[in-house]
């Protein structure tokens, strides 16, 4: 069908409304949204495609202008035949679809270069999900900085869903079978907040005995006890740039628009 829009409508896709994360983007979006004249939808798909695709049909219904993806199930076929403009955010659908993203390579490469300069010796990583882009490039730093050391070893990596519950009782089975590990790179705060816990669980002090360097910077990292380390992304400018990028291309349809990668920052507190 043909795209029609004009409702001055957009809306945000967001995979799991529960990670603090997704809020403060969604904060940022319809800030700048309501900015221009555009009201906002905020849609929870929790990761699962086809209620991507129900809300999709739903907007399209309703002549949405435009919709910014948080997504990793969407397929490139799925987009292509879109007729409505996107921008995929946070995580990259495929190369042909303008997103707006962090250095998520260097990011992790960063964040394991601080452990070593703390000291640790042995650093494990809890990853995101395979499927998730940004999930694949933090692994992929990790691993450049860690696969020629001595003592690397790939019992030192478990993959874990981004969230709490998954990455408390795999860093349980991570430290009890390899108690040498002295640090940790999460691929996310809120798994950070499990590793926090399992330690306490375990009676392991941090970050005497073990470091841990999260990655994101939502605000609960601050609020725990010890405060999580972290490599902070610019939740908010990330959020408002694929605002200001999907207004741009509504609004004028011809100019060229490129992607963007926007830098991560660490912040050190009293998980190192
Ligand atoms: O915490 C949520 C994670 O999923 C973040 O790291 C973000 O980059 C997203 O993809």
């Amino acid at each position: 069908s043909l795209f029609k829009g004009k409702s001055k409508m957009i809306a945000l896709f967001v995979p799991d409304i529960m990670n603090p994360f997704f809020p403060e983007l969604a904060r940022a979006v319809e800030d700048i949204s309501n900015k221009h004249g555009y009201t906002f939808i905020l849609c929870n798909t929790d990761n699962q495609n086809d209620k991507e695709i129900t809300y999709l049909n739903a907007l399209l219904q309703k002549s949405i202008d435009g919709i910014i993806l948080v997504s990793s199930t969407m397929t490139t076929s799925q987009v292509k035949d879109m007729k409505v403009p996107l921008i995929a955010l946070d995580r990259k659908i495929n190369p042909n679809l303008i997103s707006v993203t962090v250095n998520n390579y260097e990011g992790a490469r960063q964040a394991v270069q601080y452990l070593k300069k703390q000291g640790c010796k042995r650093i494990a990583h809890i990853s995101g999900p395979e499927n998730i882009s940004n999930a694949r490039e933090r692994f992929r730093g990790y691993l450049d900085e860690v696969r020629d050391e001595e003592w690397f070893n790939s019992d030192f990596i478990c993959v874990g869903n981004y969230a709490v519950n998954d990455a408390f009782e795999a860093t349980k089975k991570l430290l009890q079978s390899n108690p040498e590990i002295d640090g940790i790179f999460v691929a996310n705060d809120l798994m950070g907040v499990g590793v926090l816990k399992a330690a306490e669980s375990l009676k392991i002090k941090i970050p005497n005995e073990l470091s841990v360097i999260g990655f994101d910077g939502i605000e609960l990292g601050n609020i725990t006890s010890p405060s999580l380390t972290t490599m902070a992304q610019p939740i908010y400018n990330i959020g408002k740039r694929a605002a200001e990028i999907l207004i741009q291309k509504i609004e004028h349809p011809n100019t060229v628009i490129k992607s963007e990668e926007h830098k991560v920052k660490l912040i050190t507190r009293e998980s190192t």
